[in-house]
């Protein structure tokens, strides 16, 4: 089984960028694997006439998959792991390119772009009609296949689009199998046009339903674990894509009636999972930030049925990638919602909650659900820009583990190897060649002293964080004078990657040593200064520390007291 919580954000502006979460728990049954945050780079093809594509099973725990169809360097079996068995087998084409793809297809050598987050939708066998129809046949498709499949084949978001649903219209759509419904939303956009792209099963398992809306210029749209596609145009090709099924299921199954508009999410959405402002205080948290003249309101009812949220908006000011990692990062501070706050943060204010366990199967609740999560696997801000050659056109800022603890660095459309750092994430077993675990490390480390230290990393995040976007303008720079060399854009990547890994396991240890056993500790050269901050006065009042044992100088005078 498999559980993730990832949610989306797109957003054009001059320069089109977007980003999405991906996050998974390991739960405690057996079953369970937790977080494979690889990212490998998936190397263009040519395909001899009449071969078959294999489609595999799409697990997102460690390992999602192995074998050696995915580039003979990627997903080798270590520790005796057992090659992949494919699900099914479909057509291939002549030649598919280049991609970088970790639990999803992430972008290609085009520069095109996908992010994802997994939505509620109708369960079909609670559908009267539909029922005796369901698990007639074997779905081949999951998201995770269709973002690789689309990134392997388009060189257009609007294409992309196209290709995935009709794959999964002729071969059958399955989700993830969990409390969390079976419905999927991807976003796509190229530089030129944004889609964000909603998809389900058909009640048979042998097709899907879907619709893709283009996110309009100058807007931004966030989708987290909802779908947020409501009345479709139908006869608007220019903003509407949509598989025939979407109309003839909904009109089949009496959950729409014709001359009505069309509500995709009204018809086809279960609304939110989890429990009430899962998935709307995540859009609120992100608006708020990036169009906060709108003043929207944080609270609703309903979330499905009032609609709170538009579709998309346009942001106050032009955005650049940084607006995206601080969306991220968002866990509501400054609001009356921040997960910083208040005893449930501990004397440090850290946003991070655990879940799961003896306590929570005794007492009923819910944390409120942060944009940044601690177990998040991985996240990326996407910014292309059709007008730039293929190698610069797409540039993926990549941040493996929870968002406000990893640093965001660019990788590029036309580079042609993936740093190792990326290509080693395993939940399991440290390594410290990866990324993954240098900012998983650091992050938890983070929670002895969360307030003080999240300061130190942030300065660390932003001075290569700086680094990486300086890079892509000069790259960029380089390739509009006309000098494209991916051999150099590929080692810049790399080198980038490998100095910031290293520099966090020196952060790791400079961490610990300014930071263990409560004090702050400063090396001075000949001697070393340490202060013991201590706990803030409201959190030793709230904790019982002046019910603690008395001063010994009442104890004293007890004493004496009872001597006499
Ligand atoms: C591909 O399949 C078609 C139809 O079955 C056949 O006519 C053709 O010879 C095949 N081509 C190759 C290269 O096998
Ligand atoms: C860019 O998008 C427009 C629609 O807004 C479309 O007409 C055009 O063909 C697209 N250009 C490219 C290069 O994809
Ligand atoms: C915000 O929504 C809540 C819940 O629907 C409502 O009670 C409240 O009046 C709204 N606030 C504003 C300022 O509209
Ligand atoms: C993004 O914009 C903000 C606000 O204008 C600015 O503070 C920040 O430095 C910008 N970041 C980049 C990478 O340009
Ligand atoms: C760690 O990663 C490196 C580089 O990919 C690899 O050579 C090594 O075997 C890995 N170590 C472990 C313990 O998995
Ligand atoms: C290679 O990239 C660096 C930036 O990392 C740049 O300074 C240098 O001029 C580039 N060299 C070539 C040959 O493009």
């Amino acid at each position: 089984m498999r559980r993730s919580w990832p949610w989306g954000l797109s957003g054009p502006a001059v320069a089109l960028i977007f980003l999405v979460v991906v996050g998974s728990v390991g739960r405690s049954s057996a079953c369970d694997g937790i977080t494979d945050a690889r990212l490998f780079l998936v190397p263009a093809a040519d395909h001899p006439a009449n071969s078959t594509r294999p489609i595999f099973d799409a697990p997102e725990s460690y390992p999602r998959y192995v074998g050696s169809a995915r580039g003979a360097n990627n997903y080798q079996a270590v520790d005796g792991q057992q090659d992949s068995t494919p699900r099914g087998y479909i057509p291939q084409v002549p030649h598919t390119y280049a991609l970088m793809e970790a639990t999803y297809g992430v972008m290609n050598e085009h520069g095109v772009g996908i992010a994802e987050s997994t939505c509620s939708c109708i369960d079909w066998s609670k559908i009267p009609s539909a029922a005796h129809l369901v698990g007639r046949a074997k779905p081949l498709m999951a998201i995770d296949t269709l973002s690789r499949i689309g990134l392997e084949r388009a060189t257009t978001a609007r294409e992309t689009v196209q290709i995935m649903g009709a794959l999964a219209e002729a071969h059958g759509f399955y989700g993830p199998d969990s409390f969390e419904g079976t419905g999927e939303t991807l976003l796509v956009e190229d530089g030129n046009e944004s889609f964000v792209f909603h998809i389900l099963g058909d009640p048979t398992g042998s097709s899907a339903v879907w619709v893709a809306q283009r996110v309009p210029d100058g807007h931004v749209a966030v989708c987290a674990n909802l779908y947020i596609v409501r009345e479709v145009d139908l006869n608007d090709p220019s903003q509407f894509l949509y598989s025939q099924s979407m109309v003839s299921l909904a009109q089949e199954h009496g959950l729409w009636t014709p001359g009505t508009p069309f509500d995709f999410a009204g018809i086809y959405s279960d609304g939110e999972y989890a429990h009430k402002y899962y998935s709307g205080r995540r859009m609120w948290g992100a608006y708020h930030l990036l169009a906060p003249s709108l003043n929207l309101n944080a609270s609703y009812d309903n979330l499905l049925h009032d609609r709170p949220y538009p579709f998309s908006v346009r942001p106050d000011r032009l955005l650049n990638v940084s607006d995206f990692f601080r969306v991220h990062r968002y866990s509501y501070e400054d609001t009356p919602y921040s997960l910083r706050q208040g005893i449930a943060a501990g004397a440090f204010g850290t946003p991070d909650r655990y879940s799961g366990g003896a306590g929570e199967a005794e007492v009923q609740g819910n944390w409120e659900r942060p944009i940044s999560l601690f177990r998040t696997t991985y996240s990326h801000v996407i910014q292309s820009h059709r007008d730039l050659p293929a190698a610069v056109r797409g540039t993926l800022f990549f941040g493996p583990h929870a968002a406000h603890g990893t640093c965001y660095l660019p990788l590029f459309s036309g580079q042609t190897e993936m740093a190792e750092a990326y290509r080693q994430a395993r939940a399991g077993k440290l390594n410290r060649t990866s990324a993954f675990w240098a900012f998983r490390y650091v992050e938890n480390l983070a929670n002895l002293r969360f307030d003080a230290m999240i300061q130190d990393i942030n300065a660390q995040q932003r001075t290569y964080e700086a680094e990486g976007v300086a890079l892509r303008a000069q790259l960029v720079a380089a390739a509009q004078a006309g000098h494209v060399d991916v051999a150099n854009l590929t080692t810049a990547s790399l080198a980038l990657t490998q100095r910031v890994v290293a520099k966090w396991w020196e952060l790791a240890d400079d961490l610990m040593v300014k930071y263990a056993d409560g004090w702050v500790t400063v090396n001075l050269g000949p001697v070393d200064a340490a202060a013991p901050p201590g706990y803030p006065a409201w959190w030793l009042k709230q904790v019982g520390y002046p019910e603690g044992p008395p001063p010994v100088d009442a104890v004293h005078d007890n004493l004496d007291l009872g001597q006499k």
